[in-house]
């Protein structure tokens, strides 16, 4: 633990593909993981197969939304992240801000959903929520399957 309590962690980012293509988009949400004290320790831009997407969003299978976001997810490339530092879980979720990007324009205007999303959906990144979810989805996503494309 770090003064004040801080945990260096890492946490599984993803940006989705709404972003993950459009280099000065992904340059400046970069910036903004190093200047919260992140590091981003790994990064793989990868288009993902339709049963990693659905693995990976298995928790939402029976949310009417999950065809869509399987569909969208694995529609062009992702670019996968590991990103480490202080209580990098919690720090990552903060600059994505709240998950609907309507929201997010509402209530923190300077967030990555604010900034460079659209909607529930097409809301720019993504990042696991525990300790738990980012084992999971790193060994899904980093030990697992998925199109390396560059
Ligand atoms: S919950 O209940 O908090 O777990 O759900 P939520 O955070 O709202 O959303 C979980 C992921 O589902 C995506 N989502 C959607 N996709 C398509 N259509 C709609 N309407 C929709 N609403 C939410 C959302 O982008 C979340 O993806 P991740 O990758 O986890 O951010």
């Amino acid at each position: 633990r770090l003064r004040g309590g801080a945990r260096v962690e890492s946490t599984y980012a993803m940006l989705k593909p709404d972003v993950a293509s459009k280099k000065e988009v992904v340059a400046e949400i970069i910036k903004m993981i190093n200047e919260a004290g992140l590091t981003v320790e790994r990064k793989e831009l990868c288009r993902l197969s339709k049963s990693l997407c659905k693995e990976f969003y298995a928790e939402h299978s029976e949310r009417p939304f999950y065809n869509d976001l399987v569909d969208f997810m694995s529609s062009a490339p992702v670019l996968k992240l590991e990103v480490s530092g202080p209580d990098a879980i919690k720090t990552w979720r903060k600059l994505l801000g709240p998950t609907n990007s309507e929201k997010a324009k509402e209530e923190a205007p300077g967030s990555i959903r604010a900034r460079f999303g659209t909607d529930g959906m097409r809301n720019a990144g993504h990042g696991s929520d525990s300790k738990e979810s980012f084992a999971r989805e790193y060994a899904l996503m980093f030990k697992g399957g998925g199109f390396p494309k560059i």
